[in-house]
């Protein structure tokens, strides 16, 4: 099951009588791609803890501010997305080719849900590209291996590696390294993009959640502000550094203005020497 053209997608049983976390996670998004079953999740979420609809989304947001921030201001085209989630608008690639129709967009995730829903992030501009691998974070041979790779993205001109909330699905010890050999595999001037679960502004919270987690048998770890800059030894931090998210450029969009306890999530965006 490895496509990179929307007609070799496979069929792929979606299970729409059960919950499912991305598409909970779209759902909370104010996305269309969920069923009932993960509405009624959902809603438990929400009445649980009423600020998860506003958390979930500022995690989103701060990814489109992320994207534009590279495609504004750092000049960046070509961008390899690890962990895209099922697909939301606007997707990475509509928002970077806002700024510039040639640029080009490799997405990867691990889920079967995700690949069923691939064909949505297929929809580049025609002066751009994007592909769609399906591959795990665990497997970066593989995935620097894969022919849609070499294909879309040219290696040896600046990449964007993004790992938007995923990194939380891995513990320091398995992440750390994967990270380091990814961007080993890209040029000077290339950029990590990160976000990073927290309980540092949010500690009840956190706890839920992570313990909801666990309970669905989904290993997390949440990360202190000097746990996230670790992903970022030997890179130059772009301003703010890492910063909760809500306080990450606030201002490259409308969204609403959350107060620390209301995110749970750091940001830090930089620039390989
Ligand atoms: C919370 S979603 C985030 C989606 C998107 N990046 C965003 O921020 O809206 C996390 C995604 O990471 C994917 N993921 C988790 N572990 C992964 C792994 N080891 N390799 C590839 N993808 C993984 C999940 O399937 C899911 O789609």
């Amino acid at each position: 099951m490895r496509p990179t053209q929307d007609d070799r997608i496979p069929t792929v049983d979606l299970q729409t009588d059960r919950a499912h976390p991305a598409r909970v996670y779209d759902y909370l998004l104010g996305g269309k791609t969920n069923f009932a079953a993960d509405r009624v999740a959902g809603d438990l979420i929400v009445e649980e803890w009423p600020g998860s609809l506003a958390s979930a989304r500022a995690s989103r947001a701060v990814m489109h501010r992320m994207a534009r921030r590279l495609a504004e201001t750092h000049g960046i085209r070509q961008f390899l997305d690890v962990g895209t989630g099922i697909p939301t608008e606007p997707n990475l690639h509509e928002i970077a080719q806002r700024v510039d129709p040639a640029a080009r967009v490799v997405y990867v995730d691990n889920d079967p849900i995700v690949l069923a829903h691939a064909r949505a992030l297929l929809t580049s501009t025609p002066q751009g590209r994007t592909a769609y691998i399906d591959c795990d974070l665990r497997d970066p041979e593989k995935l620097l291996a894969d022919g849609a790779l070499h294909g879309t993205l040219d290696l040896d001109r600046p990449v964007a590696l993004t790992l938007i909330n995923i990194v939380h699905f891995l513990s320091d010890e398995a992440v750390q390294p994967l990270v380091a050999r990814l961007l080993d595999a890209l040029p000077a001037g290339s950029f990590l993009a990160l976000t990073a679960g927290t309980a540092d502004s949010a500690p009840e919270q956190a706890e839920v959640a992570s313990r909801r987690y666990r309970e669905a048998g989904i290993e997390n770890h949440l990360r202190t502000r000097a746990g996230v800059e670790r992903f970022f030894a030997g890179l130059e931090l772009d301003d703010p550094g890492v910063a909760l998210i809500n306080r990450w450029h606030p201002e490259l969009d409308d969204g609403p203005r959350l107060a620390d306890h209301e995110v749970m999530a750091y940001a830090g965006l930089a620039r390989k020497p």
